[in-house]
């Protein structure tokens, strides 16, 4: 069978990260298993992994006559990593922003008056199809050239203005379509109050429920419905009928939950059932044991609190002990988290989040293909799920996460296809 033979070999790998085990969220003691092995090889036919052992391939695992081999002596191996919460398409940018920040306004300042989401809405507004095709296309080539072979996109920039949340959503499929890595469509609508609803915040959460959710539902323009459930925001009872509304049309569920006040959107998160809930910064304890009683992951974004100059980390540690699943994510966007780094966020894990060095990998392997609903096909590296993986120029991941702000990848394999950065 033709379609079984090898056509790409990666052998003595130092260290083979394979995360295998359950597809399902790992917790506790789980985040700390990572199917380490020492001189490992990999085998992939085509878009597919057929082998994953130590040492030699099996006699009978034929080699492709064209097969690439690699030699992995030395470096490190993982699955590619997974990107779960990015606001990757967009116009414009927001450097300004810093700056008021270093001097002593708020985020949530800026954003109510009139600054922040509100100017990054108006650039995406302005902004062609192919100029946020390219702004995009360019962040993905970082993430890729950082190890990311998935990542998950968010709209949210168009607001009430629904030509530009489809705009975004239709850029994020052109691109999933066009770039080797793999996207997943979040509808974000209610990102923030759209300025002609102040005042007004249940009429413009109607048309969400009513017109918006339905459509994008129909059209399959996303995977996920996601809502900023903030002070200011959107309130715990208005973030509940937009994603109920968004779970009847058999959209999975996320939600940007306490990320700067303790508001309930955990506790909401558990009640619905929302796959993940993220930031979780002010989250209460009571909602965190909701949580874990629900198996809702936690997606943790700790540059985004660097960036917001929060003295306070989200308490990942505790979570972990509750039973929490974790993933990281960059949140990549141009207000709370311009950088599309992985690695970064994964050294913040440890020094900020005190997480260790393998509950950081499973947070951006496994855990992250949960937080997508893709964890039968990725996150692992085992046989029949998907040749995506990152070849690291590291001895270990302890390597990886301590020499931090700089990339360490080597070659990135993506659906079987060998990327040299
Ligand atoms: O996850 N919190 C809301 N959304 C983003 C920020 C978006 C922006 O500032 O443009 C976040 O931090
Ligand atoms: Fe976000």
């Amino acid at each position: 069978d033709m379609s079984e033979k090898a056509t790409l070999i990666i052998k003595n790998i130092s260290n083979l990260i394979t995360m295998r085990g359950p597809n399902r969220p790992r917790k506790k003691e789980e985040m700390s298993e990572i199917g380490l092995i020492k001189n490992g090889i990999i085998a992939a036919s085509k878009d597919k992994i057929i082998y994953v052992g130590s040492g030699d391939l099996p006699k009978d695992i034929e080699i492709a006559q064209d097969a690439k081999i690699i030699n992995a002596q030395g470096k490190t191996v993982t699955p590619g990593l997974i990107d779960s919460h990015t606001h990757l398409v967009h116009g414009g940018s927001r450097e300004y922003e810093l700056f008021k920040k270093l001097e002593g306004e708020s985020y949530l300042d800026i954003l109510s008056s009139g600054g922040g989401i509100y100017d990054t809405v108006e650039s995406t507004k302005k902004a062609s199809f192919d100029e946020l095709l390219k702004k995009a296309e360019k962040s993905l080539n970082r993430m890729l050239s950082y190890g990311v072979t998935t990542v998950e996109a968010k709209s949210g920039y168009g607001l009430d203005d629904f030509d530009t949340e489809l705009k975004q959503l239709e850029v994020i499929k052109e691109l999933n379509r066009i770039h080797p890595i793999d996207l997943v469509p979040t509808f974000l609508g209610a990102h923030a109050i759209p300025k002609k609803y102040q005042g007004n915040v249940d009429k413009f959460v109607d048309i969400l429920i009513t017109e918006m959710i339905p459509y994008v539902a129909e059209k399959n323009l996303a995977k996920f419905c996601d809502v900023f459930c903030e002070k200011g925001v959107f309130s715990v009872d208005q973030s509940r009928k937009i994603l109920s509304a968004a779970k009847e049309h058999g959209l999975f569920l996320k939600i940007h939950a306490d990320e700067i006040e303790p508001l309930g959107g955990t506790e909401l998160a558990a009640e619905l059932g929302c796959v993940s809930a993220d930031h979780l910064v002010g989250a209460s304890d009571e909602g965190l044991k909701k949580m874990a009683e629900n198996n809702v992951i936690a997606t943790l974004l700790p540059t985004t609190t660097f960036f917001l100059q929060s003295e306070k980390y989200a308490n990942a540690r505790k979570m972990i002990e509750l039973g929490i699943p974790i993933a990281l994510s960059t949140d990549y966007n141009p207000g709370s988290s311009p950088t599309e780094n992985l690695q970064l966020v994964m050294t913040f894990g440890a020094i900020k989040l005190h997480m260790n060095p393998k509950e950081i990998i499973t947070s951006v392997t496994i855990n992250a293909a949960c937080a997508l609903k893709l964890e039968d096909k990725i996150g692992s590296l085992e046989v029949g799920k998907k040749a995506d993986m990152a070849i690291f120029d590291v001895p270990n991941i302890e390597y990886l996460i301590y020499h931090f702000g700089v990339n360490h990848t080597q070659t990135v394999i993506k659906n079987g296809e060998v990327h040299d950065i």
